[in-house]
Order: structure tokens, then sequence, then C-alpha cells
């Protein structure tokens, strides 16, 4: 089914780089565009000092050759060579002009990279991902990062099958073919890589919008979207023209082209794709109506919005020289919407978001068989390293860097590296010394968080010396052996710290050297394995607050007494740090209940939030999130043979705690209050309402379940949005009985045939806990709206269950284990790079306890056993059975 098999796909080292042959100054492509088979002629204008007689040699997979000629002359059959994934011409100059004509099948693309079919082939649309390495689906061409050329690109397909016609760039022209066809023309203006092409062409209606850029530039916005959806681009809009604001203010970055289209497609492998002048959606981020989405989900399109559009600077005009450095665009481009989601909402709960979804993926992934550096040295298929990794913990770098040099310095560094690198392809290097020359700073020494695989543990340790009035803090940190990677060097770890008082105060803090106090919260800058800092005129035995705003991404380890961390839960000004202690209390909490029955941890952390839950004053968003616990995963990292139901237990009992401190009456009382301020709202104040509304049921579910069960069905059934419906939805679920049945049944045929609900109908399912999940999720498969074909489909249903389920997945008779190797197989001959991120799951399987350890391991075998698998899957599977 695949053309390249396992072995074929060698592994790639960053050592190995070197600059291409050959350059192809410019580009000029034609299309003449059908369903089933469509024909691309391709001109490149080819230049390089290569040395005479250097072969030229192009990517290309799945195409048919048609022909072929250099120099305007027809080549002969020894002239050049087919292999399945090149194309080998001898005989090429500087200056040489090499045409070629090629067809390809886009009905029968499965695996959604290349030029591909989004819905039916009566009525669907014509669409491309290139990135990473798609374009070599589409002709022959230097595939790869550092080949910069300048694009033409004429579109030719029949009017009434294919009315709309786009490219990346400026339009240059269109009109009507001799023959009913008609044809549409794009230039793009601004050299780029091949991953950023981009074409649409089909039925899709849009919305547009005049914009006007800071230097001038009038731009025509463009949203493009199937006639069922284009009602639902509003919101988006709105955010794009956000982003394009935000940017100018913050990075002085413009958009640099007349048009900027985006278009939604149902049908997509990851979330969006930054494509130059033609963004395009997966339509879960661009598609935004209350009646189907989540809060939530309006804050991702937001946040996606941000992101691709960020990338027109931070990946398109400066790009990445190949894929080791693909977190120079990724992190980056997640450090710039970190920030500006921060400033369009809620700094405190973006950070807590952000920081859990490290913890929940990133840390797993830096703890298994699948560890890698932010910057890889070594793959197999660069598809499986568009990872946490790369993305969450490379954002986390620049963040150090961005604190590092204080909001001035930052903006004078990056203005520094648009400004050299504009146009070409760079490093990580490349971003570290614009940044450090901007300030006269050699920042090199932060290339060992990039080359170096693991989270760092901090370890701390306060002595308090009443006598001297003095605080000594030691820190001390090292890294964890990862696989083919055991020897780790010390990092360099901005460590925010301040002191607290047991009474809840922020004490001033005067270091050596210093006259008087100064600021009561200090940046400690550790790069050693072990240092010291010391503070005067300590008058009481403080509680440290350390990494303050997660400053570095590592794992502390403090001696905390429970009541510490009470304290700074309850007192520390920053919402923040309040729930990361609420967490690290939550987490010895856990502990104790999971490894004994010691319950005085659990005591404290619920008295605490007690006695925030009576406190008004407080962002209910910040409420909501100080009253949940880490989650399974998070948790499971803290316990040496993993059972997940013993997790799962553990966790629910102190949920269970938690709701009866509170008191079903408390519970109710602030439901009621919440609830009677409902209505369609989306300003954040409404939303960090539903937010906490959300919480508060899902407590009294645990307090008082007959009169939840009571509630969540009469906000599911007067519902005015999916967030309210939703929440009802998944908490009659767990409650179990009839209740759960008729709201999933009224909520199938309602959202019928709307694919973005659909999707949470599977999802929500899925997630229910319990041993009877995989019967629940096997007889999903069986409905009308499954098809493994949809990647959105697969992970509402596989992957939440895989993913979001763990005492479903994880069953003791490692059924669940086989089940998902037995889709794996399936999927894998459809979409391999679907299937690799779901296979993921299983790289957690070492940590198991012995009995589940064997399941997964026997059906991870067997898997790999029975052979022919992608590139993508392969590489998975085989590092989960190494590690
Ligand atoms: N560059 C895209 C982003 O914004 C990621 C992406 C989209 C992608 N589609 C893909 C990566 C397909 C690999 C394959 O983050
Ligand atoms: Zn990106």
């Amino acid at each position: 089914m695949n053309m390249r098999d396992a072995q074929s796909n060698p592994t790639i080292r960053l050592t190995d780089y070197q600059a291409p042959a050959w350059r192809i100054e410019s580009v000029d492509l034609s299309f003449d565009l059908d369903v089933a088979r469509t024909v691309v002629d391709a001109r490149l204008t080819l230049r390089g000092s290569a040395a005479p007689g250097t072969p030229l040699v192009l990517n290309g997979e799945h195409m048919q050759l048609l022909s072929i000629r250099l120099d305007e002359r027809e080549l002969g059959p020894e002239e050049y060579h087919v292999d399945a994934d090149r194309l080998t011409v001898k005989g090429v100059r500087d200056g040489s002009v090499l045409e070629t004509q090629v067809a390809i099948e886009p009905a029968k693309n499965t695996a959604l990279e290349g030029l591909y079919l989004s819905g039916s082939a009566e009525s669907g649309f014509l669409l491309t991902q290139c990135e990473a390495e798609g374009f070599r689906r589409i002709t022959y061409f230097q595939d790869r990062p550092d080949v910069l050329a300048r694009y033409t690109v004429t579109l030719r397909a029949d009017a009434q099958r294919f009315p709309v016609l786009l490219a990346g760039g400026n339009p240059d022209g269109e009109g009507t073919l001799d023959d009913g066809r008609h044809w549409a023309r794009f230039v793009d203006p601004h050299p780029k890589p091949a991953y950023l092409f981009a074409l649409v062409a089909g039925h899709l209606e849009k919305i547009s919008q005049d914009y006007t850029t800071a230097e001038g530039r009038a731009v025509t916005l463009n949203l493009w979207a199937e006639a069922d959806a284009i009602g639902q681009c509003d919101y988006a809009m709105d955010a794009l023209v956000r982003s394009m604001k935000w940017d100018e203010a913050t990075y002085g970055r413009n958009y640099d082209l007349d048009v900027f289209h985006v278009v939604a497609t149902h049908d997509f492998n990851m979330g969006a794709m930054e494509n130059k002048g033609l963004n395009i959606f997966n339509a879960k981020y661009l598609l935004a109506d209350p009646q189907t989405s989540t809060d939530e989900e309006y804050r991702g399109v937001e946040a996606v919005v941000a992101h691709e559009y960020f990338h027109n600077w931070s990946g398109n005009r400066v790009t990445c020289r190949d894929w080791f450095q693909l977190s120079l665009k990724e992190g980056f481009t997640v450090f710039r919407e970190q920030s500006f989601s921060a400033d369009m909402n809620s700094q405190a709960i973006k950070r807590i978001e952000d920081v859990g979804t490290l913890r929940r993926r990133q840390f797993p992934e830096d703890a298994g068989p699948f560890a890698h550096p932010v910057r890889p040295a070594a793959y197999r298929e660069i598809n499986n390293f568009y990872t946490a990794t790369v993305y969450e913990k490379g954002a986390e770098l620049v963040r150090m860097l961005a604190g590092r040099l204080g909001e001035a310095g930052f903006r004078k560094g990056t203005d520094l590296y648009f400004e050299r690198n504009d146009g070409k392809a760079a490093t990580i290097e490349d971003f570290l010394a614009a940044l450090g020359d901007a300030n006269g700073l050699d920042l090199s020494k932060y290339l060992a968080w990039y080359g170096q695989a693991g989270t760092p543990r901090l370890q701390a340790e306060g002595r308090y010396d009443a006598q001297a009035r003095q605080y000594t803090l030691t820190l001390r940190q090292h890294t964890p052996a990862t696989p083919g990677q055991s020897d780790k060097q010390p990092v360099p770890m901005p460590v925010k710290t301040a002191l607290f008082a047991a009474d809840g105060r922020m004490l001033d803090l005067r270091m050596p050297g210093e006259a008087e106090a100064g600021a009561p919260e200090r940046v400690l800058e550790v790069d050693g394995a072990e240092q010291t800092f010391v503070f005067e005129d300590i008058d009481t035995a403080p509680i440290p607050s350390l990494l303050r705003g997660f400053s570095a991404p590592a794992i502390l380890e403090c001696d905390y007494a429970p009541e510490q961390l009470a304290v700074l839960l309850r007192h520390d000004i920053d919402g923040y740090n309040r729930w990361e202690a609420g967490q690290q209390l939550a987490s010895r909490a856990f502990d104790g209940l999971h490894d004994g029955d010691d319950d005085s941890a659990l005591a404290t952390w619920t008295e605490a939030l007690g006695a925030l839950f009576d406190d008004t004053d407080l962002d209910p968003a910040l409420l909501a999130e100080l009253l949940t616990p880490p989650g399974e995963t998070e948790l499971s990292e803290r316990v040496d043979a993993y059972d997940p139901q013993a997790v799962h237990d553990a966790r629910r009992r102190m949920q269970q705690a938690l709701a009866d401190t509170m008191g079903a009456k408390a519970l109710k009382a602030r439901y009621d209050m919440l609830h009677a301020q409902r209505g369609v709202d989306l300003s954040g104040p409404a939303q960090a309402r539903r937010r906490l509304k959300r919480r508060v049921l899902e407590l009294l579910c645990l307090a008082d379940a007959e009169v939840a069960c009571t509630l969540a069905r009469d906000q599911y059934a007067q519902a005015s949005d999916m967030s309210d419906r939703l929440a009802a939805l998944r908490c009659l679920l767990r409650l179990g009985g009839t209740a759960g049945d008729e709201a999933a049944a009224d909520f199938r045929q309602r959202f019928d045939g709307q694919p973005l609900a659909m999707d949470k109908w599977f999802a929500s399912q899925a997630a229910v806990p319990g041993e009877d999940a995989l019967a629940r999720v096997q007889g999903l498969m069986g409905d009308a709206a499954f098809t493994l074909r949809n990647p959105n489909r697969v992970n509402s249903l596989l992957g939440s269950f895989a993913r979001m389920n763990p005492t479903g997945f994880h069953r003791a008779d490692g059924e669940g284990y086989r089940f998902l190797t037995a889709q794996l197989a399936e999927l894998d001959a459809l979409n391999p790079q679907v299937a690799a991120r779901l296979a993921t799951a299983f790289n957690g399987w070492r940590q198991l306890e012995p009995g589940r350890r064997e399941h997964a391991h026997q059906a991870l075998a067997e898997l790999s056993a029975k052979g022919g698998h992608s590139p993508n899957l392969g590489e998975i599977i085989d590092r989960a059975l190494q590690g």
C-alpha cells in the first residue's frame, strides 16, 4: 500500500546536513484539476555552482511521469532515471530549465498529504497539504525547506465543478478557456519553500473584510468554507483581525500580500497550516457558533487563527534550514500565540492551561521511549516530530529567553532576527545569535536546552538561621537519562522566587551586596549543578515560592509541609502560583491515598479550597481550576508500577472528599447562582462563570447524585449553548443509567450531520471511565457517522479512548490494547500520520504494573511482527519496543 517501507526510510541526522547542490530560483506550475486525475506541469529554473556533471535529484512519489524536457529538449531514457521516490536528471547547468509533466490521483489520496479531496467525489473540493513533505506528491521538486523559490501558479478546471480556484500569492489574472473550463493565475513575490505551497478548488463560499496594515497596505481578508458552514466564520474573522493588529503592535510585523485566504476543511491531519497567503484549517479550529462550539473551542479558534497568522513571519518570511530546526518556527510561534491569547483573555488562566498541557502531554513524552530534544538529532519520519516537545517545550525555551532579555530587549532581538534572516532558511543558532547580538549578550549556553531530552529536576532545599536572620536556598538540578542520551549537562534555569511568611505576607528581599531590601520577587539564575542563594534580614522562617510563573520547564522537588503549600494556595497574589501550589498540595494528597491510607494532606487541601470556595471575589475561572486536581496521566508519573484503576480510585476519593467538604447545599447554591446568570454571552466573565458552573456540577454529582442528575437533565434540555449542553451530557454519562442514555440519544439526533458536534458526541462517550468503555467504543464504531477515513472522527473516538480514558483503555485483561492495535493496522493503510499519532498512546507502557505491561507489550509485539507498516507507524512501534 505504501510505496516506501520502513527499510527504505533511513535515519536522517542533523550532523549530515549538506546545502543543496542545486537551487530552484523560480517555479511555474500549471494544474489541470480533476478529482480522479490531475495533470501537473512544472517549469523549474535551476541555479547552482555544483561540479559539472552533478546530477539533479528531485523528490517525487505516487505520481506518473508523462514527459520531461531539459532546456527545451525532450530527454531520452538514458538522460534521466525514475525511482519510486525520486527523479534523477543528468546534464543540468546553471540557468537550466527543467519541464516535467506528471499525473496524480487526488481521490485515491487517503493519507491527506499532497493534493487530495475533501468530501465526496461529486461535490467535495480539492486542496493540498504540503508540510512537511507533501509537495513531493504533487510534482518532482527539491522538497526541502532550504530551497526557496518564486512561485507562479495557474489553475485550470471545469467552472461548474470547481467555481472557486485559489493558490497562495497575489491574483494575476483569470478567464475562461475554449473548452468551457476556466483558469486563474497567482504570483507569489516572496520566495518560499515547497512546504508552504497550497491550492484549493471547488464549491466554497466566502466572507470578506478589508484591512489596512500599520504600514498602509490594503489587504482583502477572505475566509472560505462550504455553504453549510460559512455562517460560522465570523468569529474567526474577528480573531484574525485581532491577531494582525497584535503582531503589528507587539512585534512590528505587517502582512505582506494583497490578499489573505483562510479555508476550512473537515478532512485534515492536524490543526491548521500556515501556507503562504492561503492558510488551510481543520474546521474544528475555524468554525464557531454557540450551538455547536464550547467556550474552550472558541478560545481554540482564536489561538489557532493567531498561530497560523503569526507564522507568516515566524516560519514563512524566515523559514527553517532543515526539519531539525522545526522548533525555530513552531516553538517561537506557539510562544507568540500564548502571549497573544493571554493579552486577549486572562494571563493567569492562559498560563495555567499552557502549563497543564505541557505536563499532560510533553512531560510524559520526555519521560518515555520517544523522548527527544526540542531540536532532535535524528529522525526516520519527520511527521512524527510534530510533537509537544518541539511545540510546547520549544515555546517554554523562547519564553525563558524572552524573560532573560526583558520586553524591550526581546523586541530588539526579534527585530534583528527578522531583519537578518528575511527570505532565508535559518537555524536555532541564528535565532540565539540575533537575540544575543541585539543585546550584547552571548546566549549560546541556551543551546543545551535545545539539544537535550528529558525534563530537568530542580531540587530546592531551604535553611533558616533565626540568629543570623538569614535564609539560605540551595538549588540543584539534574536531568534523568533518556533513551540514547545518558549524560546530561546542567542547563541555564531562571528560577523566579519569592518568600512568604506563614501568615501569607510576601517578604521584601535583600541579597548579599544590596544595601537595602528590593523587589520581593527575584530571578535566580541557576546554570550549574548546584548553587546557593542567601537572603538577609529574614525575621521569620519563610515559605519559598519557586519557579513562579513556571519560569523554567522543570519539575520542582521541594520538601514542603502540606500546610506551607496551603499558605501559598490561599495567599499568593499571582493566580498561576496559587494554582501551582494547589496542584502540588493535591499531588501530596494523592500520594497519601495511593501509597497508603494517609489523608492528612488531603484534609489540608480540601480545607484550603473550602475557604477559597467562599471567597466570592475570586475569578470564577481561576476557582474552577483551583478546584480541579491534576489529571490521571500527571498523577500516574508519581507512582512506580502504574495501575490505572488505583490511580483513578485515589483521584476519585480526592474529589469525593472535596465535594463532601463543600457540601451538597453550598454546591447547589453556587450552581443556582451561576445558572441564573446564563444566556448566550461570549464575554470573558460569562465564560468564566460557565467554567465554574461545570466544575461545581461535577462536584455535586459526587456530593448528591440525585440532585445533580435533575439539574444536569434540565441544563441539558434547556441549554442555549454547547458549553452548557456538553457539560451536562458529560455529567449524565458519568452518572450512568437512563438519563445518560437519553441525553446521548437526543444529542445524536439533534446534531446528526454536523461533524464538529458529532465529534464531541463520540469523544464524550469514549471518555467515560471504566471497563465498559471498550464495549461502548466498539458499538460506536458501528454508528453510521463513524469512519476511519476522517482524522477528526478517529481522534474523537479512538483518540479519546486511548488517551483520555485510562481505566477504559488499560483494562486489566489487555482487551483495550488488542482492540487499538487492530485499529492501528487498518488505519495505517489509509492514513499513516494519524495512525502514528494514535499509536503514541502506547508510549507509557513500560510504566504499567506487570500484568498490564505484559499485555501491552504483547499487543505491540504482535503488531510489529505483522510488518508492512508505514515508516510513520513503524518508527513509533520500534521506539516503543526498544525504549
Ligand atoms: N505547521 C502546522 C502548524 O501550524 C502544522 C501542520 C499542519 C502539519 N498540517 C500538518 C505538520 C501536516 C505535519 C503534517 O503547526
Ligand atoms: Zn505552527
